[in-house]
């Protein structure tokens, strides 16, 4: 009961987690992490768990900041706030027992104006993170083949 009360009094307080900054109010959903989740523990494995998913998300985060291709992309964005809710995300579709909190991938990305060559190069780089991080080929395929299909939200029409 306690518990609920506390996440009841979380998802409505105007004050963000430590670090990050005030998102106006949204409804938070698993779905809107956008993919369904694989079944069972052997993806969460394949990814180190949650020290593995850490690390490549940090290193996603790092590395799309840093190339030049779509760096200004991520110029004065809530960078705390996407390791928090990437990681959640991947956890989520991962089956790592973790809940989505952060919104829909067509309201993170509207009005970014994000092209198909920004999706092919964030591809890339989370395929150097997974590469770096010692996930199996099958499984970081798996991965993408779920993600996939959200560039139709994400690139802009
Ligand atoms: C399948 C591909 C992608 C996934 C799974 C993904 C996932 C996410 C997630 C979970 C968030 C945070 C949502 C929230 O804060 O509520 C986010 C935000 C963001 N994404 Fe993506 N994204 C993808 C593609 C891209 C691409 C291609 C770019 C640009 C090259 C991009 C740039 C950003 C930026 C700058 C933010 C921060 C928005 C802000 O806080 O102002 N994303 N993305």
């Amino acid at each position: 009961m306690i518990a609920i009360l506390i996440a009841l009094a979380w998802q409505n307080a105007a004050v963000p987690p430590a670090g990050e900054e005030p998102v106006a109010p949204y409804e938070r959903a698993d779905a809107n992490a956008g993919a369904t989740p694989f079944r069972g523990d052997a993806m969460w494995q394949a990814f180190g768990g949650a020290a593995g998913v850490h690390a490549i998300v940090d290193d996603l985060v790092s590395t799309n900041t840093a190339d030049p291709r779509i760096t200004d992309i991520f110029k004065n964005r809530d960078l705390v706030r996407l390791r928090r809710t990437l990681f959640e995300q991947f956890c989520y579709i991962l089956d790592g027992g973790c809940h989505y909190s952060g919104q829909t991938m067509a309201q993170s990305h509207k009005d970014m104006g994000i092209q198909q060559a920004d999706m092919a190069a964030l591809v890339e780089n989370l395929q150097a993170a997974m590469r770096r991080h010692h996930v199996p080929m099958a499984a970081q395929n798996r991965l993408l083949a779920k993600l996939a299909p959200m560039h139709r939200e994400i690139v802009a029409r």
